[in-house]
């Protein structure tokens, strides 16, 4: 889960992080107030969870409440990449000497965390990577070890941070690493980092993202999740506790075991090919136990998907065997009744899969084709959501 900038401000002032001043306001009015508040010079920046609000316009200097109160007015409704301002944070002006870049994420490629790191901030940092490597430090954390005093010295030595500014932003370094640890993060970026006029360093604009892996021992981050944005889908299918991701095709997808469902997205895309280039339209794994209730919200879910055109079904029977599948499969159409109305391809194996094939054949449900085997069904379900 990404954090808005808001909340990763709130985050880094709660572990000592310095930061400044920041109220955030859904109304041009708000905004106004929260600049009479926060008094002197202020930033209005749309909260947006995506990069390069600043060139998109997103991020405006007002000098008083009044100029505040119209950059909001400019801002909220701002489409910025596909994401449409709903709120801005209104943050004290800060006297900018210098900017600098930090970040700490997971390394999954080298099972290792990394910290990079720049004394040249201020610029898009993909861009500084691309045009300017050797000013882009790369330091390897190790997990076990993480970001004290004298790791975060080298980390600022290898971004050519001068001398006497290595005692000022190193702290500061150990602070983002506690964020990033203690609050389960896979990514804490600062850009810009930044030293002020006072000789002050700040973290201007802050990046989190959560892992929701461990949601289980956070359970402040529920609170930090935006309701709004979350995908309808999405959100339905965590309530019935499926996993489930969206994806942008036509043929829905219901497996168990996510090896199984990610191997069948590989074969569905690779069929499509052959049908207009019709491609998955979700990850779905319904788990070991494919009761009728478990397959009725998954195909709920799916068939929910204006985009989804047909499903196929990818049971491959267990422990779970094929022919309870098969009942969850004609109860699930049962209990959905008018609200199935797109053409299913299922393909068991496994486990007593001639007893599942059976009583699929016995329903015969109009909408239910049976494939007997992966490739066979993938085929049939783009043929189907070609048409
Ligand atoms: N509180 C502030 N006071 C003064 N200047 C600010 C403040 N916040 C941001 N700025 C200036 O605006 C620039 C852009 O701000 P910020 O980094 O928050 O947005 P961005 O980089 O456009 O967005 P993103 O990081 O999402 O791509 C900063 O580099 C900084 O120069
Ligand atoms: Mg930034």
């Amino acid at each position: 889960m990404d954090l808005f900038e808001y909340q990763a401000r709130d985050m880094f002032e709660k572990h000592g992080v310095p930061v400044l001043a920041g109220i955030v306001a859904d109304t041009p009015e708000e905004a106004r107030a929260a600049a009479e508040e926060l008094g002197g010079v202020t930033v209005v920046k749309a909260q947006v969870k995506t990069g390069g609000r600043g060139k998109a316009g997103g991020v405006k200097v007002a000098k008083t409440p009044e100029d505040a109160e119209a950059a909001a007015e400019a801002i909220l409704g701002l489409d910025i990449k596909g994401h449409v301002v709903k709120r801005v944070m209104v943050a004290a002006g800060a006297d900018i000497k210098e900017e600098f870049y930090f970040s700490v994420l997971l390394d999954r490629a080298n099972r290792s965390y990394l910290a990079l790191c720049s004394y040249e901030g201020g610029m898009e940092i993909e861009q500084l990577a691309e045009e300017r490597p050797e000013a882009l430090a790369r330091v390897e954390v190790d997990p076990g070890r993480g970001i004290d005093l004298d790791k975060a010295r080298e980390i600022a030595v290898e971004a050519k941070f001068p001398t006497e500014l290595i005692e000022k932003v190193a702290p500061v370094f150990v602070k983002l690493y506690e964020v990033y640890v203690e609050e389960d993060a896979t990514l804490v970026e600062v850009n810009p980092l930044v030293l002020t006029g006072a000789g002050d360093i700040v973290a201007l604009d802050g990046k989190v993202s959560l892992d929701e892996n461990a949601s289980f021992r956070q359970a402040d981050h529920a609170a930090l999740e935006d309701k709004d944005s979350t995908d309808p889908l999405e959100a339905k299918a965590k309530e019935h506790d499926l996993n489930y991701v969206k994806l942008d095709g036509e043929v829905g997808i219901i497996g168990n075991g996510a090896g199984l469902v990610m191997s069948t997205l590989d074969v569905v895309a690779y069929a499509g090919e052959a049908h207009g280039g019709v491609k998955p339209a979700n990850f779905l794994d319904i788990g070991g136990g494919a009761s009728a209730e478990v397959m009725a919200a998954g195909l709920d879910v799916i068939l929910g998907d204006e985009q989804v055109k047909s499903v196929f079904v990818n049971v491959f029977g267990g422990i779970t065997a094929c022919d309870a599948v098969a009942n969850g499969i004609v109860k699930a159409l049962e209990i959905l009744g008018d609200t199935a109305t797109k053409p299913l391809v299922v393909r068991l194996d496994g486990n007593n899969v001639e007893e599942g094939r059976r009583i699929l054949a016995d329903a015969n449900h109009p909408l239910v084709t049976i494939a007997s085997s992966m490739d066979e069904g993938a085929d049939k379900a783009a043929e189907l959501a070609a048409k």
